[in-house]
């Protein structure tokens, strides 16, 4: 059974009522497509934690980590349709939705944390969110893992010209696809959970990820180079299904919501910090070779893909593009 939710009478509050039991508990799956020990991992973990204890138990939220229940071309589908409740897809795979979301996944768009974190508690990251309510979709929150980075079989990659002809995994998207157009590469937009296999099988000779995605499905295990260059973002959009949403009582939404808002601040208190300490794991317990772009190299991988944006103004729309540029600028 998935999504159990029992019918209560018109307007009772379930967990002020002592007569009520488990039969009155509302289910959530919640399903994402990486590891328990990444910035999604925690969060999601967390959330359900702080909803089952606001709620005394009434409400319960199943967590499916790894894509044990959808992949991630599947669960927008699955959400809509109502089978799932929660996912917390890339922001990059919403953009099927909204064109305007594709403003995340810019080069070099947001280049510190701080940046990240501007964008997405200001205006940038309310009108994405709000982008939603026409698809039927009750956006949440949105949460951070950090930045892209680059691994190849076929490495040093230092500049631009070093991609050229690789067959590299992307998320399936435009702007990445353009990116990659740009320094001559092969991408292809495939499932988050067929990486591995694919690098492993020398299919692919790379892809571009975060550290903690990198390290909990050890891609590091199976690519000789490491690029430490920070181009772009990965973070999440969490999302409910909004019929789901609206047949819940205020009280339960004021719990999701409460919950919601400790697990975002936690997790953009640590996914920095994680990806970081999990860049030195990887350091110490493999012999991948990393390099670290300095400042001008970043400049030259940031001048090669700045046809990306003029490609996407009109996608995207100039109001949402010039906030990013004074953002990044
Ligand atoms: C990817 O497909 O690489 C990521 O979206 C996976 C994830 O959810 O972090």
């Amino acid at each position: 059974w998935i999504g159990f939710h029992t019918k209560m009478a018109e307007g009772t509050l379930p967990f002020d009522d002592d007569q009520k039991g488990i039969q009155d508990q509302v289910v959530i799956k919640f399903s994402h497509v990486v590891a328990e020990n990444t910035p999604k991992g925690l969060a999601a973990q967390r959330f359900a934690k702080r909803v089952n204890e606001k709620s005394n138990g009434q409400i319960k939220i199943e967590v499916i980590p790894n894509g044990g229940l959808y992949s991630d071309q599947e669960e927008l589908e699955a959400l809509q349709r109502g089978d799932v409740q929660m996912i917390a897809p890339a922001t990059t795979k919403l953009s099927s939705f909204s064109p305007k979301w594709q403003v995340l996944d810019l080069p070099y768009a947001m280049p510190t944390s701080e940046s990240i974190i501007k964008a997405l508690n200001g205006d940038i990251g309310n009108t994405l969110l709000q982008s939603l309510e026409k698809k039927q979709i009750k956006g949440l929150a949105l949460w951070i893992n950090g930045f892209k980075q680059i691994t190849t079989n076929d490495g040093p990659i230092v500049h631009p010209d070093h991609l050229k002809r690789q067959n590299l995994r992307i998320m399936p998207s435009k702007v990445l696809q353009k990116q990659f157009d740009l320094v001559g590469a092969k991408a292809v937009g495939l499932d988050f959970n067929d990486t591995y296999r694919l690098l492993e099988s020398k299919e692919l000779n790379g892809e571009e990820n975060t550290i903690s995605n990198i390290y909990s499905k050890k891609f590091f295990d199976v690519q000789s180079h490491l690029t430490i260059s920070n181009h772009g973002f990965l973070g999440y959009a969490v999302i409910m299904n909004e019929e789901f949403w609206n047949n819940l009582t205020k009280q339960q939404q004021r719990i999701i919501t409460e919950a919601m808002n400790e697990a975002t601040r936690l997790n953009q208190r640590q996914s920095f910090a994680m990806n970081e300490e999990q860049l030195d794991l990887i350091e110490k317990n493999s012999s991948i070779h990393i390099h670290y772009l300095t400042e001008k190299e970043k400049r030259e991988w940031a001048k090669r893909w700045e046809p990306v944006y003029r490609a996407f103004k009109s996608d995207i729309g100039e109001d949402l593009l010039s906030k990013m540029i004074q953002l990044r600028d």
